[in-house]
């Protein structure tokens, strides 16, 4: 089958091309050279070289003061929510986004936090008169006090579409009389950069807060960075310990994420832009395929042909004529010929591509799935 040896190597040797996430990707060569030399110390003590230089790169990459290294975007958002909401508070946040969704609730169980959620337009953004509108008034006492608002870059459930800086600094200005903070859930963040052209530091600063994810595109194994003025990163911290996250000689860890953010040839930041375009063929394939149609989800209306320009970053989010009940056979199929994709929400089907996975391999995903569709009819 078309899957590049160098692709099979870097995919574990598995064999299959795993398209369910960008989070399955294997560390690059380079990540493990450096993981294996590692300066480190002791990160609880504040004394790894290799973390305190991870959280600085990432600082001013992002153009905030200083940064904080989490083990995964989960805890990187509860750790924000933790820094910036009183108990009690209340959080406003895209209504298909991951922190209502996919975040076992950590908001309300640990935080002590409510949630608003407002609907997304086909852009992952969320209207701004809507985000308005949600503030509780906080001279109420009925009311819970509105204490942060979210924005998820890249929107995954829409494509995962970059948000603008235009929209951010639209924001900004009109929570500006609230003088509620932003936080951005940027679990893919430098997929907005790389899509929209524009520096990581340009898109999140009219944001107080972000976090971004080491461990999907980037494709280190594991970690994400929390950035934000000193104090809120102090409280971060703090907020790390009660969980648990102290971690001790992490530079282990650290070490493959500033790989990932190196300004070389072995930087992960640039090559993000070939799986976009490997994306983008995916889907104008699929597009022509008969049974495939739109997600109707926070897209074109359902039961229209996939429209391949939504996909301007790695996801590929469709549905197939024929209910749940023929996407499971679609997918089954599909693991036959060596290729896994992943159910989505509202009977979507999710393909996410990322490193290790090449141009060769697309083409064989395009003739599974031609091959999955016939036999799941
Ligand atoms: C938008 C978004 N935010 C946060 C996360 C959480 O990241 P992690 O899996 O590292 O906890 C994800 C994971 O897929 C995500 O897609």
């Amino acid at each position: 089958m078309g899957y590049g040896a160098d692709a099979a190597k870097r995919a574990g040797g598995s064999g299959r091309i795993d398209l369910r996430s960008d989070t399955v990707s294997h560390p690059t060569p380079e990540m493990r050279r450096a993981m294996a030399s590692a300066e480190v110390g002791d990160d609880v003590f504040e004394d790894d070289p290799t973390v305190i230089e991870l959280e600085e790169r990432a600082a001013d990459l992002l153009g905030k003061e200083a940064g904080l290294f989490v083990a995964s975007g989960t805890m990187g958002n509860l750790v924000s929510v933790m820094a910036h909401v009183p108990r009690g508070g209340e959080i406003i946040t895209p209504a298909e986004g991951h922190i209502p969704n996919d975040e076992a609730a950590n908001y309300a169980v640990v935080a002590g936090a409510g949630l608003r959620a407002v609907h997304e337009l086909p852009t992952g953004e969320m209207p701004i008169d809507a985000v308005v509108d949600a503030i509780q008034d906080a001279s109420d006492p009925h009311s819970a006090i509105t204490s942060l608002v979210v924005v998820e870059n890249c929107h995954a459930h829409t494509f995962s579409r970059p948000i603008t800086p235009t929209y951010m600094k639209e924001l900004r200005a009109a929570l500006k009389p609230s003088g509620i903070p932003i936080h951005v859930d940027g679990a893919r963040l430098f997929n907005a950069v790389v899509a929209l052209n524009v520096s990581a530091r340009d898109l999140v600063k009219d944001a107080e807060s972000a976090t971004f994810c080491l461990s999907k595109g980037l494709a280190a194994p594991i970690g994400s960075v929390v950035v934000g003025k000193k104090d809120f990163i102090f409280k971060a911290r703090r907020a790390r310990k009660l969980l648990g996250g102290g971690m001790r000689q992490v530079g282990i860890l650290a070490a493959a994420g500033l790989v990932a953010l190196s300004d070389g040839p072995e930087g992960t930041i640039k090559r993000l832009a070939e799986d976009h375009v490997n994306a983008r063929v995916l889907a104008e394939a699929l597009t022509s395929m008969k049974g495939v149609i739109s997600p109707g989800h926070n897209a074109q209306p359902e039961g229209d042909r996939l429209d391949p320009n939504r996909v301007v970053t790695n996801f590929v989010i469709f549905k197939i004529e024929g209910g749940i009940k023929r996407r499971q056979k679609f997918l089954d199929e599909l693991e036959k010929r060596g290729v896994l994709m992943v159910a989505y929400t509202h009977g979507q089907i999710r393909a996410v591509t990322h490193y290790g996975v090449d141009e060769a391999d697309i083409q064989h995903v395009i003739k599974a799935s031609s091959e999955a569709l016939a036999a799941s009819a």
